[in-house]
């Protein structure tokens, strides 16, 4: 049954545009319906790396720039309008060297972000600030734990002082340091890429300490119990090399032959948007070469998401662990004049499309992606908002994901359209996508993108047994692939509202040239 939906779900005939001229057919069924998209699938991901926490969201509470306790308003607000569901922190490689207790108190140990460009790490930003800036922004916290060079006592001490009520020593810490209630941890990371960057193990080796976290590491929140227990999240693949197949089927095994004294619910997998890693794409001022060239590299992870969902299926039919792909994302050459080690890039309209087409590909496996997490939040790779001291910017990508809110927890509906073809020289690539789900408000909703630069698409849009009345929304286009938003001019890629209404039985909806479209159908 779950079989014949999913490939009911999207139905590309690769059919050329010139066999339909310039319309392309699309209907949804509404009397159908497949897996919950989850709202997790929203998630961010805020490093402490280059001027994602510090200066991004963190100006501490002396600062001249208007903050709540230290946390910026004007990202907060920004980020409270976006409904982020989860906020992963403090790493990426940075949590295979945070060591937590640097974090609390009043007397805070400066240490070193070696990975990251060997800046001072003031530790300013612990984990109460880190608590207080998902409350005020009315999210989640997904923690990453130190496997590479903590140990599963410092991991365990840490989630007892975040999550116990019981008035145990670390507790009544947790109360001095002001929070006596104990705070909610759902998603915890074990290790990061401990392929690489956290410890390059084995996967056997890493196996063996999963195990002993899994175990140890305990959320002792009594509200955390049954289906509102913490996601423990085992380390997974990160390429489409043979050492990461091995991975996942050693880590799945693995679980498939777990005892009653480990666990966990979640496999990671990281995949980044890179056209070379020797030669990165910049990302700005580039033609519609580098467009089409990157989103055809966005597309190979249908490939990889494939390959270890197959491994997933082969241990766990009944899809009881989720896949959790927690660091994704456009990844581009620095900005000439930044820290290399920071990550600066901008942000284009070739990154909303990107994102769109990310995810929809994660909307496509809702039964088995249930948590996903963008790189990164604030002034790092993929952002969505980019800071100047008081200034900041909301780019592209922000736009997406806000336009995207309707799909949080919505329910899938299939959708069937000729995606056409969009091609530039020797790159062919679908000319749209589509997802369509019945959102938590009731209401039908249909996101698509258009990947073609140059020509807009007319959608005739149809709903399988019912007529459509009408299409209203937003679209997300601009004057150029490479358009972005700065500060000075920060509105030239921003959502713009769109509508159709049926004339004469029939709806057509023009969606733009290289743009994003949400509507509700009616
Ligand atoms: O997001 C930047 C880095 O990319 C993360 O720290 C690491 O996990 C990945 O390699």
């Amino acid at each position: 049954m779950r079989l014949s939906l999913l490939t009911t779900t999207v139905l590309f005939f690769a059919l050329s545009s010139a066999a339909f001229g310039q319309t392309i057919e699309l209907s949804i069924d509404a009397s159908k319906t497949g897996p919950k998209i989850s709202r997790h699938i929203f998630g961010q991901f805020a490093e402490h790396l280059g001027t994602g926490v510090y200066e991004g969201l963190w100006v501490g509470p002396d600062s001249k720039i208007p903050n709540t306790r230290g946390l910026r308003n004007d990202v907060v607000n920004a980020l409270r309008e976006l409904k982020v569901p989860n906020v992963r922190w403090p790493g990426g490689c940075f949590a295979d060297e945070y060591h937590w207790r640097n974090g609390i108190g009043s007397k805070r140990g400066v240490t070193l972000n070696p990975t990251w460009g060997g800046v001072i790490e003031p530790n300013t930003f612990g984990t109460h600030e880190f608590m207080d800036f998902v409350d005020q922004i009315g999210s989640e916290a997904f923690l990453s734990v130190n496997l590479g060079s903590g140990t599963v006592h410092e991991a365990a001490d840490w989630i007892e002082y975040m999550t116990s009520e019981q008035q145990t020593t670390l507790a009544k810490e947790r109360a001095v340091n002001g929070h006596p209630a104990p705070y909610k941890v759902p998603f915890l990371g074990i290790g990061n890429e401990s392929w690489d960057c956290g410890g390059n193990m084995s996967p056997d080796f890493y196996l063996s300490q999963l195990k002993m976290y899994a175990r140890f590491v305990r959320n002792f929140n009594p509200a955390q119990r049954g289906d509102d227990r913490m996601m423990r999240i085992a380390v997974g693949p990160g390429g489409t090399e043979p050492r990461f197949t091995e991975w996942t089927e050693t880590v799945m095994k693995g679980w498939k032959g777990h005892t009653w004294s480990w666990d966990m619910e979640g496999l990671s997998l990281h995949n980044y948007t890179v056209y070379n890693w020797e030669k990165k794409h910049s990302s700005v001022d580039f033609g519609e070469k580098e467009y089409a060239e990157i989103l055809k590299k966005t597309l190979e992870i249908n490939g990889l998401l494939d390959t270890h969902i197959g491994i997933m299926d082969k241990y766990d039919p009944e899809k009881k662990i989720a896949l959790v792909v927690d660091e994704w994302g456009a990844w581009y050459a620095p900005m000439p004049g930044s820290n290399p080690g920071f990550l600066v890039q901008q942000n284009s309209q070739r990154d909303a499309v990107l994102a769109a087409l990310n995810l929809n590909i994660f909307a496509r496996r809702a039964d088995r992606i249930r948590v996903a997490n963008i790189a990164q939040m604030i002034n790092v790779l993929q952002a969505m908002i980019l800071t100047d001291k008081e200034k900041m910017v909301l780019t592209p990508t922000y736009h997406v994901f806000k336009m995207y809110i309707p799909f949080q927890d919505s329910t899938s509906i299939p959708v069937a359209f000729n995606a056409g073809t969009y091609a530039f020289s020797n790159i062919t690539l679908p000319r749209v996508d589509a997802i369509a789900a019945k959102g938590i408000d009731g209401k039908l909703w249909l996101a698509i993108t258009n990947l073609d630069a140059n020509r807009a698409a007319e959608i005739d849009l149809k709903s399988v047994g019912a007529n459509v009345r009408s299409a209203i929304g937003q679209t997300l286009t601009s004057p150029k692939v490479d358009s972005i938003n700065t500060f000075d001019s920060p509105k030239t890629v921003e959502p713009k509202p769109i509508s159709a209404r049926a004339q004469g039985g029939k709806l057509m909806l023009n969606v733009p040239a290289r743009s994003v479209t949400v509507v509700a159908v009616e």
